[in-house]
Order: C-alpha cells, then structure tokens, then sequence
C-alpha cells in the first residue's frame, strides 16, 4: 500500500477487515484492533471466523461479492469476538478493486445509529430537520477527532509529500469540526429573550468587537439617527446577527480593506402580518452598507439560505443564521447589492411603552 491509502487505513474510525480469497484475514485497521482487543499481528492469517463470531449467513455473503463484484449491506448484525459479548452492529461488505477475491469487510457499531433513529421518531412531534442535523454534526465530531488524532500521530514519522498529505487530512477535518459547529448553533439557538434594547450601544459592540478582532483593517463609519426609540430584541442575539453581517462584509472587502457604514432611521412604512394574523410594525431600520464587490449574481436570490456560500472557504450558515434570528424576532431582513455598494437592511420592532418606562 501507498502512504495515502495507509493513512486511511489507520484513519478509518471505525473497524475493517481485508480477507483474502481463502477467507483468511489479510489486514485489520487500528479501529478493528481496539473493536477486537488483539494486535494485527496476531490476527493476520487468521480465519476469519475463528476471529469473529457473526450471526449471518457470511460466507454466503462474501460469496456473492466475489461473484457480483458489487458491495453487499447486512443491517442489525451481532458480532462477537470471544473476549466480549456481541455487539449489534451494521455491516458492509465490498470488493477490492484491482485485488481479485479480496473483500473488504466494515463494521458500523449500532449505537450512533440508533441514537439517530430516536431522534427521527422526537422529531415527529418537536424537533425540526435542524435539529437531526445538530444530532449527527454531534456525532461526527468525536471520530473526526479519532481521524485527527491518528493523522497528526503518523505525520510524525513522515516528511515531504507524505507529510502534505497528513496535514491535510487534519487541515481539512478541522474545517469539517468548524462547519459542524456552525451546525450546532442552530440548534443551540433559543427562543429570544426580549427586552429594550439601545439599538445604537448593540452597533457599537459590533463594531467594537469586530475592529479588535477579524475587521481591524476596515473602516468603519456611523450614521445614526439619535432620535431613534429603542428596539425589542434579544441582545446576544443581534449582537450576532450584527458580527456576522460585518464579518460578512469584511470578508468581502478582502485583504485591501474597505468601507462599511452602519446607518440607522426611522421608516413607518413597513408592516409585517405576523404569525397570529396580526400586523406588527417595523420601524427601526439598521443598515450594513459596504462598499465592496457585491454579492455573485447567481447568489443574491438564495444568500439567505443554509450552505449558500459564494467564498471557497464559507459554510453559508452566517446569512441563514442572521434570517433565522431575525424572522424569531418577527422582524424584517433584505438585500440590495450591487458592485461597490451591498445594502443589508433590518427592520426591527419598537420596544413597547411598559418596557421602556
Ligand atoms: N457584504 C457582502 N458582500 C459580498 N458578498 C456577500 C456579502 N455578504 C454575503 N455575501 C455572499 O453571500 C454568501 C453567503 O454568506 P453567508 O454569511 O451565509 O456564508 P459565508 O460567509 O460564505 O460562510 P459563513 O458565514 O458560514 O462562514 C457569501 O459566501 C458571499 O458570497
Ligand atoms: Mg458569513
């Protein structure tokens, strides 16, 4: 085997097998080490079923792939060792390419599937798809880490291109773990926790915030109207919606540096029917105005939406989230871009009369 396909081997965070022609086994993955509680070593040339306690008709099974040359899925297995009771697990077994008579065999311990199938079932009666989708980014987290554990382990033994390789197993699984983080804030996200808010002092964390951290190179410049009556809003909550706003136009704006004017004003016309079939007013407008590129043509109708993403690196989570917030608000979010000026505008509530007393 190549380095690459070693690395995987040892990545795979969960237990293979490789037999040979003869059901003996050829290989075993250090996840299968640890599945089984015995070295490689030990296990090489082995039978297969002196090793491993299955209730399925295998050889069967391994059979047909040989015959097929096409991968076989057995769900809801027992698979014992000898040294522990069975576990339930779900199975994979599939051809080697270029490797005649030899099958690969993969074990996926039930629990994480099982874990799943509760959540489908909550879901029925509360849970939206955002929240199976925190579940599993949950559950991939941990053998991601496996993956970057092991790759930073093998990278040590390594240098020229085989350590390129490592490293970009662990550059890449760490932006996996940063999307699926990402993920989770969805999940996270509560039901807002309103109160009267300075809309002027929120922007001015925001701004603060963001010129000590990611948009220190950027200028940025306030138009507001003082007059303006306070909102009704959570605060951590558009405080975020402000950061990813700004990031969003920093990032734009690329290294060279831009403008971004935060402008606030009072504007009676909007009115949003909210959920109850009442009509609530929005009064407050905040603007985010950069001065950069625009958003990409083909972008601009589904920005708002998750996985959206117009930059190599971008998750397209920041706008969903930001909708997310500001439609649990009953407020109002809209766009307008072209090159050179991208406008976000957000339409808020005036905090009532009993609050601000
Ligand atoms: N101010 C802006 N100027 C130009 N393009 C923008 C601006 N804001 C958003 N976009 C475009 O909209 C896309 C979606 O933005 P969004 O914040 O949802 O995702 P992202 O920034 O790509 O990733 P994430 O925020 O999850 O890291 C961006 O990738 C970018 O192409
Ligand atoms: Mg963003």
């Amino acid at each position: 085997m190549n380095a690459l396909s070693d690395t995987l081997w040892a990545s795979l965070p969960v237990p293979a097998f490789l037999l040979d022609p003869g059901d003996l086994l050829a290989e075993v993955n250090p996840a299968a080490e640890q599945f089984l509680n015995a070295s490689a070593r030990s296990m090489r040339g082995a039978p297969v079923f002196d090793r491993l306690a299955i209730d399925a008709p295998l050889e069967e099974a391994f059979s047909r792939v040989r015959r097929d040359h096409a991968a076989l899925f057995i769900n809801n297995v027992d698979v014992g060792s000898g040294q522990r009771p069975p576990m339930q697990c779900n199975m994979q077994i599939a051809p080697m390419i270029g490797m005649p008579g030899f099958v690969l065999v993969i074990f996926e311990p039930r629990q994480i599937a099982d874990r799943l199938g509760r959540a489908h079932s909550v879901k029925t009666s509360a849970r939206s798809a955002i929240g199976m989708a925190e579940m599993l980014a949950h559950e991939i987290k941990n053998p991601l880490a496996g993956i970057t554990g092991a790759a930073q382990l093998l990278s040590m033994g390594l240098s020229g291109q085989d350590l390129e390789l490592t490293d970009l197993i662990v550059a890449e699984s760490r932006r996996i773990v940063a999307l699926l983080e990402q993920v989770e804030q969805f999940g996270n996200l509560r039901p807002p926790v309103r109160s009267a808010i300075n809309v002027h002092d929120l922007l001015d964390r925001a701004r603060r915030t963001a010129m000590v951290g990611f948009a220190g190179h950027m200028r940025i410049v306030e138009d507001y109207d003082p007059s303006l009556p306070p909102t009704h809003v959570d605060a951590d909550q558009l405080l975020q919606v402000f950061l990813n706003l700004l990031r969003n136009a920093t990032e734009a704006a690329g290294p060279a540096g831009g403008r971004i004017t935060l402008r606030t004003f009072y504007d009676v016309a909007l009115r949003l029917r909210r959920k109850d079939g009442a009509t609530g007013a929005l009064p407050l407008q905040v603007e985010i105005i950069d001065d950069g590129p625009g958003l990409p043509p083909d972008l601009v109708q589904d920005a708002f939406e998750p996985f959206v993403s117009g930059r190599e690196n971008g998750t397209g989570l920041g706008l969903a989230l930001v909708s997310k917030i500001i439609s649990d608000h009953e407020g109002w979010i809209a766009v307008d871009s072209v090159p050179g000026r991208t406008v976000f505008r957000l339409s808020l509530p005036v905090a009532p009369k009993e609050e601000t007393a």
